[in-house]
């Protein structure tokens, strides 16, 4: 499993392409269309936003399951867009528990966000947290109901009748109609997605009894978790490990190896805390060299120093067995780089994450300062070949996490990595 340690963005898709080759089947536990992945191959750029990492190699088999939320039209465009640049789709299986995106999920998302003025989270504006509270509601509308058209206007016409006024007399909003509704997802996308539709708890543990080695592949991350992260500025899943057991129907000792990708900084896009924030001159060299700007939102993203009292919590929360550590050569230039190891809180040393929410908008970071390397490593392609900074800020970070450090990024290409230890 490959888990993101801190609010997103670390470059999860980058390893989860890496690791997919040895697969069999890449799954999407939770999260939608708000995730974005970019890989990068043979200078090709790939940006996915619902379809598993693993959909570049023909072997694979990519699963949507059913914690994800689609909106089937930018599903069925990022296969468009896939199948043009030559990615074959055919084998994408999608979870027919998996529920749907609708337009009014959006549009609830947006007004929600604006009526919130400038306590908005900051959300994707994708309609994510509307369609997981329409699911909690037990009013959402899952993949499976696109093959029962009577059914699906049924349950439509019910969820428009209480929608609709609250768009109207709440939001001062246009309603949606019906009728164009149910056509847009019946008649355009029911039959573009029917061929995917399946029972993937079925197909994971056919393939699991078959010995067949399977790839979760969390979006989002440990400190956007709806029940881990630090709400309410978090997504409406769970994108810690062990969300994979629910949302893609495992039972937890089928997990053998938990990675957790962690920057070797840390960013963040929309609101909340962030102790080691940078907002001056470094963070705008983390902004500038590390492209920190969304793939989906082009939102600029804020930057700060790594962060070791997130990194250990979420290392417990995971169960992470190592640690994947990704854009090191975004901080070639820096000297000294800092690393904040303990938070103070009223006046108290912290080296534990607080619970309490009030504690971390207080906490002020308590750094350690390591010398920088002042060298490009974007060409290094070996441990033996780093430079003796590097090396130490690496081993740093395993101390400081208590686990190890088994991969590393150096640059965006599919090769720009080095294997630093052993896999445990
Ligand atoms: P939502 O997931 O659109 O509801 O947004 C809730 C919070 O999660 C906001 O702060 C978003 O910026 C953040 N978020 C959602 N998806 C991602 C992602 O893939 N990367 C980073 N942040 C994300």
């Amino acid at each position: 499993m490959v888990v993101g340690t801190q609010w997103g963005d670390e470059g999860k898709g980058k390893f989860t392409d890496l690791l997919a080759r040895d697969m069999d089947m890449v799954v999407r536990y939770q999260g939608g269309h708000n995730a974005g992945h970019t890989l990068v191959v043979d200078e090709e750029v790939f940006k996915l936003q619902l379809v598993p990492s693993g959909v570049l190699y023909p072997h694979v088999t990519p699963v949507i399951g059913n914690g994800v939320v689609i909106d089937p039209t930018v599903l069925i465009d990022e296969m468009g867009r896939l199948t043009e640049a030559g990615v074959d789709c055919g084998k994408l299986r999608v979870s027919g528990n998996a529920h749907l995106i609708f337009p009014y999920h959006q549009a609830l998302d947006v007004v929600a966000e604006r009526h919130l003025g400038r306590n908005k989270l900051g959300t994707t504006k994708r309609g994510i947290g509307p369609a997981y509270a329409d699911k909690a509601a037990r009013v959402g509308l899952r993949v499976q109901d696109l093959l029962d058209p009577k059914i699906f206007r049924e349950k439509l016409g019910v969820v428009l009748h209480e929608k609709n006024p609250m768009l109207a007399k709440v939001y001062n909003r246009l309603p949606f109609d019906l009728d164009t509704v149910a056509g847009q997802y019946l008649e355009e996308c029911r039959p573009r997605l029917e061929p995917h539709i399946a029972d993937t708890v079925g197909l994971l543990h056919d393939g699991l009894e078959a010995g067949q080695n399977v790839l979760f592949e969390g979006a989002q991350a440990m400190y956007l978790d709806l029940d881990h992260g630090t709400y309410p500025f978090v997504t409406s899943s769970n994108p810690v490990a062990g969300g994979a057991c629910v949302g893609a129907g495992i039972g937890p000792r089928h997990i053998d190896r938990v990675i957790g990708v962690t920057k070797a900084y840390i960013s963040r896009v929309g609101s909340g805390p962030f102790p080691s924030e940078l907002t001056d001159e470094v963070g705008d060299h983390l902004v500038d060299v590390g492209r920190e700007y969304g793939t989906n939102t082009k939102r600029r993203r804020r930057c700060g120093w790594l962060d070791t009292v997130m990194l250990r919590h979420a290392v417990r929360v995971n169960s992470l067995s190592d640690l994947a550590i990704t854009k090191l050569d975004v901080l070639d230039a820096l000297d000294p780089i800092r690393v904040c190891v303990a938070y103070e809180v009223d006046g108290e040393r912290r080296t534990s994450m607080p619970y309490h929410q009030s504690e971390i908008h207080r906490a002020v970071p308590i750094y350690e300062e390591l010398p920088g390397w002042c060298a490009d490593l974007s060409g290094v392609g070996d441990r033996s070949e780093l430079p003796r900074q590097a090396e130490d800020y690496l081993c740093f970070i395993e101390e400081q996490a208590g686990v190890p450090a088994t991969l590393v990024g150096v640059g965006p290409g599919r090769d720009q990595f080095i294997t630093f230890g052993p896999v445990p």
